[in-house]
């Protein structure tokens, strides 16, 4: 870190923000198999928040690896990297007072556990959307693991590159015991009773 580099205070606070929209600033952190579910569960928290008259905004691949983080690839260290710099960004969207839905695979415990480092573990929400593998290879949306299967990705989550886990996830969705809607509702109602909106 370049040591001549010193940060200005801001005259506007993070609480002033929040105190306009009316919320706490926090980050959903979705993680799980790709198929698992994760993008359209968050898509739909977003859409419901978005109707209760939160300021939301969501990061998943369409906006990130197409963009930001284009320039990664799938091995161990960009993945880390991935991890390291949506976490970064999401820092910076809590502290404009956004509720943050991030939807990314990942694998790592130890990338989720910096994420939670940087962005603090007081507005850190990690939610496991666990879908088996067996499951994620039979809805197979995308036809990724049939090309992985055959050998055409390398690397691929699942096939020949690890799914950690959460431990202890914040909310554990079993999107084989429960249906979308209430999968929905169950995390609409933890940012209720944990007074984040
Ligand atoms: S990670 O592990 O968090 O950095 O991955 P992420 O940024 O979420 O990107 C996962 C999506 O990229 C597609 N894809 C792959 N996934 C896993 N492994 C490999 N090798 C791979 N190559 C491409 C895949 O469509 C993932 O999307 P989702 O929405 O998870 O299915």
């Amino acid at each position: 870190m370049n040591h001549n580099i010193i940060i200005h205070p801001h005259k506007v606070s993070r609480k002033k923000r929040e105190k306009i929209k009316n919320q706490r600033g926090c980050v959903l952190w979705f993680t799980g198999l790709s198929g698992s579910g994760k993008s359209t569960i968050a898509n739909e928290v977003e859409n419901q928040l978005n109707k209760l008259g939160f300021h939301t905004y969501l990061l998943d691949g369409d906006n990130i690896r197409h963009g930001l983080n284009k320039d990664l690839g799938f091995s161990e260290k960009d993945r880390s990297e991935n991890i390291r710099r949506i976490a970064e960004l999401s820092k910076l969207f809590v502290d404009a007072g956004i509720i943050t839905l991030t939807a990314f695979i990942s694998p790592f415990i130890k990338d989720r556990q910096k994420a939670k480092e940087i962005i603090g573990e007081r507005d850190f929400i990690e939610i496991f959307i666990d879908t088996p593998f067996a499951e994620c290879v039979k809805r197979d949306p995308k036809g990724l693991y049939k090309k992985a299967m055959r050998g055409e990705i390398k690397n691929f989550t699942g096939i020949n590159s690890p799914y950690e886990k959460p431990v202890n996830p914040t909310i554990h969705i079993k999107t084989l015991e429960e249906n979308i809607e209430e999968s929905v509702k169950k995390i609409i109602n933890y940012l209720k009773i944990n007074n984040y909106i």
